[in-house]
């Protein structure tokens, strides 16, 4: 039975929940599924922004037949070739012939990549460049490109007669949609975990592109944003929009200090709680403590946007770096994450690598100061934490 959302008198939700998905991209955990957000115009003529992921097409379809009430469809708008948007292209097409597929050239390689039948759409694709608009019946529609925030076809679409701006990726989070869809029903300052965690792991590489768009969108009139994951948002965007650009331009979120560690047989994390505590005597508040092992990366990776300090402590393994740890400094040099304050605390029992590996791998980084080490043999001595000690020291008078 088809399960649509009305959200203003020419505009209706389509999409659907996911909620037995337990890792996103096959790679990130989900607590609480994750939501396909489609959209449907009805303005005098009819659109659809995007599809929706495979494990939703059936409900899909049905939320589209409904709405459509045997009409035609004019247009198929593509904002981003991602499967988890786009698997039902093809179905769509073909059960609405008619319909004008709107994209950008960039599209059109992906589109006919993923579906070899596409190459038979040459006269059904209305290619579209950043600034043109389309009118779909009263609705005036403007597409504006948005390379990267998440591929490289993204373009995002913003209703001028009405003030929508759909968003594409960018503005979504993780977690299925449970009957309040807008923002101003639900605790989104509560959930803002997930759109940090969403936003950093998806699309935390592409800041400039992401900070180009929030500026692009910052200078439009906005009444809703409609992303393709997550609450559709009608409020609060002063409060979104800092996120966002804190996120894109890299800028910590919090003063604060995240200690990640690695630990077998509980030195290294010993050392780390020694830190802990001495960052408490020298008044710091907000700390943050993870244990890599137990910690999924993801998390790591959104906790390392969220705050100005990171101490990352890790023994010596088989000449390198215990393995979580060494995929975590990888995980954030592969989202460029910048300024920073850095510190490193190493162990090992015979030929301690860890201290030294660390260095070499935060070494390239872009505006990343390192404020200290720490090396140590085992087990922590009195002189080790008086060195521990001291780098507290060092970390907590950089922090304001
Ligand atoms: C499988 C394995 C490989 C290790 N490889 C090295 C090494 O290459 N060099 C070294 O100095 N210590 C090595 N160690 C020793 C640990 O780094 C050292 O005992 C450290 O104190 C463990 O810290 P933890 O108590 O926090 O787990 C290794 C230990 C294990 C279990
Ligand atoms: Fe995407
Ligand atoms: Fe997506």
């Amino acid at each position: 039975m088809y399960n649509v959302h009305p959200l203003t008198e020419n505009l209706t939700w389509i999409g659907a929940s996911d909620r037995r998905l337990k890792l996103f991209e096959n790679h990130f955990p989900l607590s609480n599924g994750v939501s396909y957000n489609s959209y449907f115009i009805d303005d005098g003529e009819t659109a659809v922004l995007d599809t929706a992921d495979d494990a939703v097409l059936t409900q899909y379809f049905e939320n589209l037949v409904h709405v459509l009430a045997g009409r035609k469809l004019n247009y198929i708008i593509v904002q981003h070739m991602e499967p988890d948007h786009c698997a039902g292209l093809a179905a769509l097409a073909n059960k609405y012939p008619e319909a004008k597929i709107v994209v950008n050239n960039k599209t059109i390689t992906f589109i006919k990549q993923f579906f070899p039948v596409a190459t038979n759409w040459e006269d059904r694709f209305l290619s579209v460049k950043d600034g043109d608009t389309l009118q779909v019946g009263n609705t005036q529609l403007v597409f504006a490109m948005a390379p990267m925030v998440h591929w490289p076809e993204v373009m995002v679409t913003y209703d001028a007669t009405h003030k929508i701006l759909f968003s594409a990726d960018a503005f979504g989070s993780f977690g299925a949609l449970n009957g309040n869809i807008l923002n101003s029903q639900c605790d989104m300052k509560a959930n803002l975990n997930e759109y940090r965690r969403y936003y950093t792991n998806i699309v935390g590489k592409y800041g400039m592109q992401a900070a180009s768009l929030l500026k692009k969108a910052s200078q439009l009139e906005i009444k809703m944003i409609c992303p393709l994951h997550g609450l559709i948002l009608v409020e609060d965007f002063p409060f979104i929009i800092d996120k966002y650009t804190k996120w894109a331009t890299y800028v910590p979120e919090e003063e604060g200090v995240l200690i990640a560690y690695a630990s077998m047989y509980h030195h290294t994390e010993n050392a780390a709680d020694i830190l802990a505590t001495a960052l408490d005597t020298h008044g710091v508040k907000n700390i943050a403590m993870y244990d890599v092992s137990n910690t999924d990366c993801a998390h790591l990776v959104a906790e390392a946007f969220r705050f100005s300090h990171i101490v990352l402590a890790s023994p010596t393994y088989m000449n390198e770096l215990y393995p979580q740890m060494a995929h975590f400094i990888a995980s954030l040099k592969s989202h460029a994450l910048k300024k920073r304050k850095l510190a490193v605390i190493g162990n090992g029992s015979w030929a301690p690598q860890a201290t030294k590996v660390m260095l070499a791998e935060l070494e390239p980084m872009k505006d990343i100061e390192i404020l200290g080490s720490v090396e140590f043999l085992s087990a922590i001595n009195e002189e080790k934490k008086a060195e521990l000690e001291e780098l507290a020291s060092k970390i907590a008078a950089t922090l304001s």
